[in-house]
């Protein structure tokens, strides 16, 4: 781990911070500001901790493309061998044009409508993490009309505290994903008499930003329990799905090594012959990316003082959205003394902000750097206030490869209309 910085490949050098050796003075300069930069090396690596804390096992990792749904990263995760985790069929169609496999492809979501399943179907993906009745009756339906079966799992939901943010826990009783626990057993039944579902495996998703190993142990007790029962009813599945949720550093969280988080699960799994699969996003690629901004403005106020950037809560809305903390660095660091800053971006909201209360010693114009953002940064991004989107770039060792070109103005309202002349 880089004690300095979450970001494992991120340096400071006599000129300024580095990403993979690279100055990211540089990077804007040719890319402009607000920038997405991604580590490909922090990428392979987080990849590779789960790759070698599976070896041994008949094992899938899905990467969960909500994460960061770049056709440059999910290529890299295709080229290292990935499954994918996709909730729409937007992904789907990314996944694939990323060189993604289809058959190493689970599709997870609560709404997933006719139109997806039957793409999903026609592409023959690897499983359908099926989260009610309603959808499993229509899944058989549709695969009925394309003469195919549909290989399913019913994302069970175990009803574990993932101790993490209310917005993004997910295994609880009251949340709106995946089928009850109590209910799960009558399912299956069910489902192993439908003519167009094959029953596959069972899956669940607990929450996000995990840092604690113990409810996901809870939760695969209880997993292993049911499936357990379902065996004397004759149903025998071939793949658990864990989902995804493993934490990662922020600012002062210490969360387990890959190794550690997926210990307890794998040796209550020992001696059993089904393949595991998990779904990690964030954890493959938060600490793998930064944003890259540009202070426009410092200005003094009564209270507080204000640096005012040119990235934006429709660029990172996370601190908007959870209180989220992402570290924030001067590219370049002055001699001056530090003073203390509202980060804040130029939307017209007293909510967007990127941070609070941050000591810098920075000028206009000076270039910030707003760490951990690899994982729910560009993919959450909007563009509100008519604003065009960041580029994306994945810096490869002396390389940086633009994956993602800034947007145009014009194509922000290409799809619209103005009423005809009266
Ligand atoms: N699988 C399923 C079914 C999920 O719902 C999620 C995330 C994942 C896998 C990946 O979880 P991860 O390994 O990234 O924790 N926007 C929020 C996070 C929302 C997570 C939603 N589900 C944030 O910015 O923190």
């Amino acid at each position: 781990m880089n004690p300095d910085f979450p970001i494992p490949t991120l340096s400071r050098s006599a000129t300024g911070l580095t990403l993979e050796g690279v100055e990211l003075a540089e990077i804007a300069a040719r890319f402009g500001t607000p920038t997405y930069v991604y580590s490909l090396s922090a990428l392979r690596d987080a990849f590779a901790a789960y790759q070698a804390a599976l070896a041994g096992r008949k094992s899938l990792v899905c990467y969960a493309v909500k994460a960061n749904s770049n056709l440059g990263v999910l290529s890299a995760f295709a080229r290292w061998g990935a499954g994918f985790d996709i909730v729409s069929g937007g992904e789907l169609a990314r996944v694939i044009a990323a060189g993604g496999d289809p058959g190493k492809t689970v599709f997870s979501g609560v709404g997933k409508s006719a139109a997806e399943l039957r793409q999903a179907l026609e592409a023959d993906i690897r499983c359908f993490n099926v989260e009610s009745s309603a959808e499993l009756e229509r899944l058989n339906m549709i695969a009925g009309e394309l003469g195919k079966r549909a290989p399913i799992a019913f994302r069970v939901n175990p009803d574990v505290d993932p101790k993490t943010h209310p917005y993004i826990s997910t295994g609880l009783r009251n949340n709106k994903f995946g089928v009850a626990f109590d209910d799960a057993r009558t399912l299956y039944r069910h489902a192993a008499t439908l003519p167009h579902i094959s029953v596959s495996g069972i899956a669940c998703h607990i929450g996000s930003q995990l840092l604690d190993p113990a409810p996901m142990a809870e939760a695969t007790d209880k997993l292993l329990a049911l499936v357990d029962a379902l065996k004397s009813d004759g149903i025998t599945l071939d793949h658990f799905d864990f989902g995804g949720g493993l934490g990662i550093r922020y600012r002062d969280e210490t969360p387990p090594a890959v190794a550690d988080y997926l210990a307890p699960l794998i040796e209550r799994l020992a001696g059993r012959h089904e393949e595991i699969c998990f779904e990690p996003g964030r954890s493959l690629v938060g600490n793998a990316g930064l944003l890259l901004t540009r202070i426009e403005y410092l200005k003094h106020g009564e209270e507080k003082n204000f640096a005012i950037v040119d990235a934006a809560m429709n660029d990172l809305i996370r601190p908007a959205l959870y209180d989220a903390y992402h570290e924030v660095v001067a590219v370049r660091e002055r001699e001056t003394t530090a003073e203390v800053f509202e980060i804040v971006g130029p939307i017209c909201e007293s909510g967007d902000f990127l941070a609070h209360d941050r000591s810098l010693a920075v000028q206009q114009g000076d270039l910030l750097a707003l760490l951990s953002a690899g994982a729910y940064g560009m993919g959450m991004s909007s563009n509100y206030n008519t604003r065009a989107r960041a580029a994306e770039v994945i810096v490869d060792g002396e390389q940086v490869l633009l994956v993602r070109e800034r947007e145009t103005i014009e194509a922000l309202f290409a799809l619209e209309r103005a009423l005809p002349p009266a």
